[in-house]
């Protein structure tokens, strides 16, 4: 992955929601261009591994049931100064307390339920990036 590229994950409360198309939408409307998408679903093993860094949290349990609970759209995406642009687009962890307007603000439900992912760094980005994607479909 290049300096301008992030990775985001759409989580599986947006995809059963109905709202996949519509959060595309607005993250190309904010300029950010796909480089690589899939619809997928993590096994439990998958996401107890993508989720490692918080297994000793309280939440862990809850966040692996709520990642396997369907499919999810991961997919990176390329824009200058992307990693930053694109947090702001989702706003923060909490929907409660995402800006308004932040794709979090308006499809979140809760901390868990929180609609979407986006890589706080660009060595998170590569490591995230090259968990759901071979370098074959990154084009490197
Ligand atoms: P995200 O940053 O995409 O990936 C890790 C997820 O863990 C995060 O979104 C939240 O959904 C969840 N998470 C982080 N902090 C908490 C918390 N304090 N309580 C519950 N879930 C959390």
């Amino acid at each position: 992955m290049r300096d301008n590229q992030t990775f985001t994950l759409i989580k599986p409360d947006v995809v059963s929601d109905g709202h996949l198309g519509e959060i595309v939408q607005s993250i190309q409307d904010a300029g950010f261009k796909i480089i690589a998408i899939k619809l997928t679903r993590l096994s439990r093993v998958e996401a107890m591994d993508f989720y490692g860094v918080h297994k000793e949290k309280p939440f862990f349990g809850k966040l692996i049931d709520f990642m396997i609970s369907g499919p999810i759209v991961p997919m990176i995406l390329e824009k200058e100064n992307a990693i930053e642009d694109f947090r702001q687009l989702i706003g923060a962890t909490n929907p409660a307390l995402a800006e308004k307007g932040t794709i979090r603000e308006k499809f979140g439900t809760s901390i868990t339920k929180n609609a979407i992912h986006g890589s706080d760094s660009i060595d998170n980005a590569e490591i995230e990036g090259s968990f759901y994607f071979s370098k074959r479909e990154l084009f490197v």
